[in-house]
């Protein structure tokens, strides 16, 4: 069986339904991709000050970030090391130090033990010794934004990301105008979708599909109904359609463009993937993020995150509404066109895969991403 992308009589094919049904296969890009690469988990304005702190799930794990007294963020496992208590259960908080609710054990910000109640015959040696401390998880920060990874002894987080930077846009200035460090979520939406995080991810990548599914956005971005699109080509954006002044439902616009932004920013679209799991969009006046959070192969859970000036969510009158409105109907389209595809993954008709038009050959990089990753390729 052919599990590469082959080429039959010029028809290119797109993986095969057992690589989106089977629970080895999600075990494999856990294991080879999601443990390894750097995760996307939040933002640092949510931990600015010393003594905060977020928590999450990533990974199966229950996972805390903390701003220590001396200003560094660190991430940890989320987990007493007495009995294995979940230590911090608020998504977010400020503390001086951290008290298990079980036991009463306490750590401090940086994870170490600092205090064991009623046990003097060992306090001292649980307390002055690292291997107690809470388990320590690679943290790394990029514009802004918190990235985890799990593996002992990543590649740099630059590393990961900003090839992927310079496939897209030929520079990693673009993004960098959007000043992502400096914008605030005004609004966040989270999707259970009944799809694999491949077949999630290979939808954002082609838009063949947009005609046929995305009436509001072929509407604002009408190149967009060809199909092609500029977003497969380096350093190209989607114009705006004539009629509207900024990407919302409405059409309508009354915000600046962010700070940051040159001239030719305006009225434009930029879309880009990040593997393995975030989409980064980028609009005149805000930004969207997505975070597929895989949760098995059958399931995904979709973080997407509206960011403005924080200048603008000030005003009296600021509502993200009819911004967030555009990109939601995008993403229910996108989501229900995901499940129609993962409920046939398991049938006999896509045994041996389906086929990948020209249009939307590119999606197959995405594919060898994978089938490498899980050492599968040729396979
Ligand atoms: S489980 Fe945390 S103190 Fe016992
Ligand atoms: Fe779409």
């Amino acid at each position: 069986m052919v599990m590469d992308q082959s080429v039959v009589s010029g028809i290119k094919s797109t993986l095969r339904g057992e690589l989106y049904t089977s629970p080895e296969i999600f075990e494999l890009e856990k294991k080879n991709i999601f443990q390894k690469s750097w995760l996307f988990v939040g933002y640092e304005y949510q931990v600015a000050e010393a003594g905060q702190y977020i928590t999450t799930k990533v990974e199966g794990e229950n996972i805390l970030i903390t701003r220590g007294k001396d200003n560094v963020l660190r991430a940890f496992l989320n987990v007493c090391r007495h009995r294995g208590a979940t230590l911090c259960s608020e998504p977010s908080g400020k503390a001086g130090i951290l008290v298990c609710p079980y036991h009463s054990w306490s750590y401090g910000l940086d994870g170490s033990l600092a205090g064991v109640p009623k046990s003097s015959e060992c306090r001292e040696h649980l307390v002055n010794n690292d291997t107690y401390g809470l388990e320590k998880v690679h943290l790394q920060t990029w514009h802004g934004m918190i990235w985890l990874n799990f593996s002992e002894d990543p590649q740099p987080l630059a590393e990961q990301i900003n090839n992927q930077i310079l496939e897209r846009f030929g520079e990693l200035d673009t993004i960098a105008r959007y000043q992502i460090e400096d914008l605030r979520v005004a609004h966040t939406k989270e999707y259970v979708v009944k799809a694999n995080w491949k077949i999630i991810v290979e939808n954002f990548q082609e838009c063949y599909h947009c005609s046929a599914i995305h009436p509001e956005l072929t509407a604002a971005l009408p190149e967009f109904r060809s199909g092609v699109g500029t977003q497969n080509s380096v350093g190209l954006g989607a114009t705006f359609n004539d009629e509207i002044e900024a990407f919302s439902i409405s059409g309508k616009g009354t915000r600046p463009m962010l700070k940051g932004l040159l001239p030719e920013d305006d009225r434009i679209y930029y879309g880009m993937t990040i593997v393995p799991h975030v989409f980064i969009n980028l609009t005149p006046d805000h930004v969207i993020t997505h975070r597929i959070v895989p949760i098995d192969q059958d399931t995904s859970i979709v973080i997407c995150d509206w960011l403005f000036d924080p200048e603008e969510i000030a005003k009296p009158d600021f509502d993200p509404m009819d911004a967030v409105e555009m990109f939601h109907r995008v993403n229910e389209q996108d989501f229900a066109a995901c499940q129609w595809c993962h409920e046939n993954m398991g049938s006999k008709a896509y045994k041996n895969g389906g086929i990948l038009v020209p249009i939307e050959n590119h999606v197959s990089k995405f594919y060898n991403y994978v089938l490498e990753s899980i050492d599968m390729k040729g396979v």
